[in-house]
């Protein structure tokens, strides 16, 4: 039988033990991250502006069409963690990173903050969750 190095990863996804880590919870990544929870998948949301976190914190929105019941839900049951505590991005499986990608002078898209996010993820230390050797990120752009 040959073993697919997806496979734990997979599992974890079907038991819904795993974690998503979205980075940066804008109007792309605190959505999203509100779609994972509603399948029953935890989430811990990463993003550099403190007054976002603390809101989220208290299950406050600042997206118009988030409202602050259900995401105070999650909230309270632990579902949803928002932090700038970027050394817990090793307690995630898979990262989604939402972070901003602007136009440069020559209307490209700037990539830097992506290129950092990556770069924050690859030395986010040791993995400590079983099974935490088979890790996925995604950037959504
Ligand atoms: N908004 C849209 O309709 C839309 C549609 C398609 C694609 N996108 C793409 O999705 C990405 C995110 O867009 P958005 O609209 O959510 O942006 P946004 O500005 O609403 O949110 C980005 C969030 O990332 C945070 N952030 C910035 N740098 C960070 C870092 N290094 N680490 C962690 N957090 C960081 C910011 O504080 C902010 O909360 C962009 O690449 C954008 O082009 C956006």
């Amino acid at each position: 039988m040959s073993v697919n190095t997806l496979d734990p990863l997979r599992e974890k996804i079907q038991q819904k033990t795993v974690v998503a880590g979205v980075i940066g919870l804008g109007y792309v990544g605190l959505p999203l991250s509100l779609s994972f929870l509603r399948k029953g998948i935890r989430v811990t949301g990463f993003d550099l502006d403190s007054e976002k976190v603390e809101k989220l914190g208290r299950g406050e929105s600042y997206i118009k069409h988030i409202g602050n019941e259900e995401l105070s839900v999650f909230v309270e049951q632990g579902s949803f963690q928002a932090t700038t505590d970027f050394g817990r991005l090793q307690h995630s499986d898979v990262f989604v990173i939402c972070v901003p990608t602007p136009l440069t002078s020559t209307r490209e898209p700037d990539l830097k903050f992506v290129v950092a996010t990556a770069g924050t993820i690859d030395s986010s230390g040791e993995y400590d969750l079983p099974g935490n050797d088979h890790r996925g990120a995604l950037a959504d752009s």
